[in-house]
């Protein structure tokens, strides 16, 4: 699929609504790790809106941006208290995806293990799917 078929896909979940620029552009942001002047162009042209309403929007929040980020640093809690709800495991599927990581020993979070930090940001209950969204700068 071309970019802009999936965030044409995106504008049309939404319902090509322009009060939903926000989730849109979440999406986008998640989906391609940024919104680029291309996705904008394409976004306004979908939702019929301009480009400069985009602008102000993505400019006005840090979670966007306009080049793809370079992902942060996985650290994952490989302490006791995580091991036993699966932090081997999750290390060995990110390993899978490829995803890079680091062990660190107790992150004081053990109560939601797997723990991982993620450039300053505490994830618990962490999966490779919410590791990977979070360490490509999606907000969540
Ligand atoms: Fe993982 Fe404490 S053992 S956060």
């Amino acid at each position: 699929k071309t970019n802009r078929e999936t965030i044409e896909q995106v504008c049309a979940r939404y319902g090509h609504r322009a009060d939903a620029l926000i989730e849109i552009l979440h999406d986008v942001q998640r989906a391609h790790a940024c919104v680029s002047d291309e996705a904008a162009r394409i976004i306004a042209g979908s939702l019929n809106i301009s480009r400069a309403e985009i602008q102000g929007v993505r400019s006005f929040y840090a979670d966007f941006s306009t080049t793809p980020r370079a992902p942060q640093r996985i650290r994952l809690c490989r302490a006791e208290a995580c091991q036993a709800v699966g932090a081997d495991q999750l290390a060995a599927e990110l390993d899978r995806a490829g995803t890079p990581h680091e062990a660190v020993y107790c992150l004081g979070n053990c109560a939601l293990g797997p723990a991982a930090l993620i450039g300053e940001r505490l994830v618990g209950r962490a999966t490779p799917d919410r590791l990977a969204a979070a360490s490509a700068g999606s907000g969540q």
